[in-house]
């Protein structure tokens, strides 16, 4: 799957970035599914902040987190779907804290969730480290 920002640089867990943000957008999809296709939105924002970190955000116009779901959602197996694993978030953010970034979500207005993560930008040391690994992957 290719980047969805190609102009970003790369940052700490890039290389293993795929799954999350495939769950991420999985989930909004999800919860939108009861909508009519007019009423789905599903936006995609990325920013470089100034402390070196970018930030993701997906953003949709589903059902939402009501606040006694919005705690659980991280918990492993926690899930509201019939077929869900409930896994998808609690590994996200084991990823993300992992590499020193933090994942959360924030309700949407008038309607959705979005789910932001930061992660770090690469710094000399990770990109040794990032060059070894995808050496050791031939
Ligand atoms: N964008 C969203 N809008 C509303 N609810 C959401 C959203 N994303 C996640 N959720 C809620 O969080 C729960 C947990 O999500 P998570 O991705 O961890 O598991 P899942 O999607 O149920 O299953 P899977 O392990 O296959 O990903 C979902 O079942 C759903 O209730
Ligand atoms: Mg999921």
């Amino acid at each position: 799957m290719p980047r969805i920002f190609p102009e970003i640089p790369e940052t700490a867990g890039g290389h293993r970035g795929q799954p999350k943000d495939v769950n991420l957008i999985r989930n909004a999809i999800d919860a939108m599914s009861e909508l009519p296709a007019c009423k789905r939105i599903l936006s995609l924002a990325a920013e470089c902040t100034k402390d070196e970190t970018i930030e993701i955000a997906v953003a949709d116009t589903g059902k939402g987190l009501s606040p006694d779901i919005a705690d659980r959602v991280f918990e492993a197996f926690f899930t509201t779907k019939e077929e869900g694993l409930g896994i998808g978030l609690a590994i996200s953010r084991t990823i993300v804290e992992a590499h020193g970034g933090r994942l959360w979500t924030v309700p949407n207005r008038p309607q959705g969730a979005v789910f932001c993560f930061a992660l770090p930008l690469l710094n000399g040391e990770a990109e040794d480290e990032l060059a070894a690994y995808r050496v050791s992957r031939g």
